[in-house]
């Protein structure tokens, strides 16, 4: 079975053999019927070439079918075509040898015939493996109608932030769509599953559902993204380029969390972390700073606030807030940086470019050990207070652009585990 799937792939490459050497032929044969020249005594070698090769194009193409994944009715059509193509170069090779360097009109018509079948075979072939839309997915209206398709409907647009995103239509589905859908659709249908909508990915495949809302143990598809990418059941199949640690923490989330279709992230319930990776999954602008503002104390907020620091909301009615920045103009105290060590246990991003800040108070940026992202570019920070950086373990990003830290960039590769990006500090 095993060595008959190998062949069976060669299908894909063999046919672009009798394709060129028919179309050739027939092209040659009406060519020389028009312009009532002789035929050329090699014609009959031609059509025995092709006919040998779409034989064997036809052999290894059973072969492939055997695997299953394709859509019977589909197979059928094609492997009719395709076999009416073997006959009729047969039957070319045999009528036309004999028929000596006279170009007549039945050698001219049975050539249109054969290119006719070609474009057919070749046309359901693709088919099978683009999707009967794929030549006029993108075609005007006018086009799509002859084709009998509907009117197109627009690409559903990026959400604009994540508050109004659909948890399945703008995050679950693109990541199907961009790794999972081009073998399980409508016409390819690898493993009798489909994954180009919500209904079908829990109503599943031969093995049953591959997603079974709130457990993870019984939802096959997300066993299958967890393999070993060697192990055969591993998904995507054929060594396509597999899902990135986000998209399957995004789809852990999902299913732990019901699998639901069209509610929002705050129906749902998020934590910070996975907002930050959805957002950037979804391209939209990173969160600067979150955390839960109902476990800040709000008077601390409120005097931060009134200090130059900003806040904002990063899901509507929700507890998280996001973004931070001092105010250049105002300059930056003591006693106002030692608010911020009252909500040091939320605070993960800060950004204090451009603000007064300078080495003494560094001290205090080194105890604020949640941050993992921290903007203190242009800044008179020198390399005495980035010694308080080290403090920071769970620093992923770190921005020292125009400040005067220099030299700085081994020994915060060296001393913080977590971190990614560093700018700045050479
Ligand atoms: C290159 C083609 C290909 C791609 C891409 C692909 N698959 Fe598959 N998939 C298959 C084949 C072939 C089978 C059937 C053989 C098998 O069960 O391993 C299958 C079977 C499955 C099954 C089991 C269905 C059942 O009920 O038996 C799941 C679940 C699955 N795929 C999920 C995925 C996911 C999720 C992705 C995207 C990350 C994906 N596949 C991408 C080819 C592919």
């Amino acid at each position: 079975m095993d060595l008959i799937q190998f062949f069976g792939r060669f299908h894909v490459l063999v046919l672009h053999l009798p394709i060129g050497i028919l179309v050739m032929a027939a092209c040659l044969e009406i060519y020389a019927f028009l312009k009532k020249r002789a035929r050329s005594e090699v014609m009959q070698t031609v059509w025995l070439w092709g006919a040998i090769s779409a034989i064997g194009t036809c052999i290894l193409g059973y072969m492939l079918s055997l695997g299953g994944g394709y859509n019977a009715d589909a197979v059928a059509i094609h492997m009719t075509y395709g076999i009416s193509v073997a006959v009729f170069s047969i039957i070319c090779w045999l009528l036309f040898g004999k028929n000596g360097t006279k170009a007549t009109t039945s050698v001219a018509a049975f050539s249109v015939v054969q290119l006719i079948l070609l474009t057919l075979t070749g046309h359901y072939g693709a088919n099978m493996t683009h999707g009967s839309t794929f030549l006029v997915e993108h075609a005007p209206q006018a086009i799509r109608t002859m084709a009998g398709l509907p009117a197109a409907t627009k690409a559903r647009l990026k959400p604009a932030s994540l508050d109004v995103a659909l948890v399945y239509p703008d995050i679950i589905q693109p990541i199907f769509e961009s790794r999972c859908v081009g073998c399980h659709n409508d016409e390819k249908t690898k493993g009798e599953l489909k994954l180009n909508n919500h209904a079908a990915i829990l109503k599943g495949g031969k093995t049953g559902p591959a997603v079974m809302a709130n457990s993870l143990e019984n939802s096959e598809l997300f066993k299958r993204i967890n393999l070993h990418p060697s192990d055969e059941n591993f998904m995507p199949a054929e060594g396509k380029t597999a899902l990135t640690e986000n998209q399957i923490a995004i789809l852990k989330w999902w299913i732990e969390n019901g699998a639901v279709e069209n509610a929002s992230l705050k129906d749902v319930g998020i934590s910070a972390d996975l907002q930050t990776i959805i957002a950037s999954e979804l391209g939209l602008s990173n969160i600067e700073v979150k955390f839960l503002a109902a476990d800040a104390d709000p008077n601390i907020i409120e005097k931060l606030e009134d200090a130059g620091f900003k806040f904002r909301r990063s899901i509507q009615d929700e507890p998280y807030i996001e973004v931070i920045y001092s105010t250049p103009l105002v300059p930056l105290t003591d006693d106002t940086l030692n608010l911020l060590l009252a909500i040091k246990d939320q605070l993960t991003v800060l950004k204090l470019s451009r603000s007064s800040l300078n080495d003494t108070q560094m001290a205090v940026i080194g105890q604020l050990t949640e941050l993992y992202s921290l903007n203190i570019s242009d800044t008179q920070v020198t390399n005495e207070g980035a010694k308080q950086l080290l403090n920071l373990s769970n620093l992923k990003s770190l921005n020292l652009f125009s400040t005067g830290v220099n030299n700085f960039t081994q020994t915060a590769e060296e001393n913080l585990p977590e971190l990614e990006h560093i700018y700045g500090g050479e």
